[in-house]
């Protein structure tokens, strides 16, 4: 019996059990995780059912974390922005807190790969889900955020959503001077094998970019800033390490070091 999980559909691409397999080593602290694949439709009785049964966390991937914001009993302020939680905690009394980790472990992530100057300009491309959760902890973070999105409307929307929380501001990409320190691609084209649509205008050798998107090898967007000479980029792989870091702390009150996780896993996957 597994006292942490990871919940999805699919689910047998996971890579949190061997990520937190290797926390619980590390740390020495006794983390039995596991994986859950879950019918669509039964998500709520099975999370009540796990909890019921000595369960103390989960994670939960896609399709799910609508469903797990709606659930949880108590939310973060990072998931209440995201609308949407990744990771679960069983509370003293019995009741459930939702969090949501991805854009602090994306944050986390940034910090690793980039010396960036205070409040940096900062440009996200895409306005789904993977954009939203990443929004409020960007911001919290003191960075001047833009937003650019295929379908310009979704981005305006998500503009006026945030406006309470912080300024995000729209892209323009007819603008001749960009002078963006770091390009985020929050956009799900990688899953395509596509670019998103983006001038390259908007490089220049003092730019880092960053995919959430992550593969063996470059993803077509790290592959397309290399090519334009930026100064730096990373995938999201430590984004990955770094959310699944951040439940871990939510769990147990301790940090893992995320980077021989993400030598580890990086070795696994090529
Ligand atoms: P996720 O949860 O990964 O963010 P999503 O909510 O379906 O997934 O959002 C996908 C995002 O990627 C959207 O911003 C989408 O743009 P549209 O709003 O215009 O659909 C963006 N996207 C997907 N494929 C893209 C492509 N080939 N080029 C540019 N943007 C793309």
């Amino acid at each position: 019996k597994y006292e942490y999980i990871v919940i999805g559909n699919p689910i047998s691409h996971s890579k949190s059990p061997f990520i937190h397999q290797l926390f619980a080593k590390q740390t020495a602290i006794p983390h039995r995780y596991g994986s859950l694949l879950v019918e669509l439709g039964a998500f709520e009785k099975s999370v009540k059912q796990f909890f019921e049964q000595g369960g103390k966390g989960a994670n939960v991937t896609l399709p799910f974390k609508q469903e797990a914001f709606t659930l949880a009993d108590h939310l973060t302020e990072r998931a209440q922005c995201a609308g949407a939680v990744n990771t679960l905690k069983l509370l003293e009394n019995g009741e459930i807190l939702g969090d949501n980790t991805d854009g602090i472990g994306l944050v986390s992530d940034i910090h690793r790969h980039f010396n960036l100057k205070e409040h940096a300009k900062v440009l996200i491309l895409g306005a789904g889900g993977a954009s939203r959760g990443a929004i409020q902890p960007l911001l919290h973070a003191g960075y001047q955020l833009s937003i650019s999105n295929r379908t310009q409307s979704k981005a305006e929307a998500m503009i006026d959503e945030f406006k309470k929380i912080g300024l995000l501001s729209l892209h323009n990409e007819s603008d001749n001077h960009h002078d963006y320190d770091l390009i985020i691609n929050a956009t799900s084209s990688g899953v395509s094998g596509k670019l998103p649509a983006l001038s390259e205008n908007c490089l220049t050798p003092t730019t880092c970019c960053y995919d959430m998107f992550y593969q063996v090898g470059n993803t077509p967007f790290i592959d397309w800033a290399i090519s334009h000479n930026v100064k730096g980029t990373a995938d999201g792989l430590g984004m990955l390490v770094g959310q699944a870091a951040h439940a871990f702390t939510l769990w147990h009150d301790t940090m893992p070091d995320i980077n021989p996780v993400i030598v580890q896993l990086r070795n696994e996957m090529s």
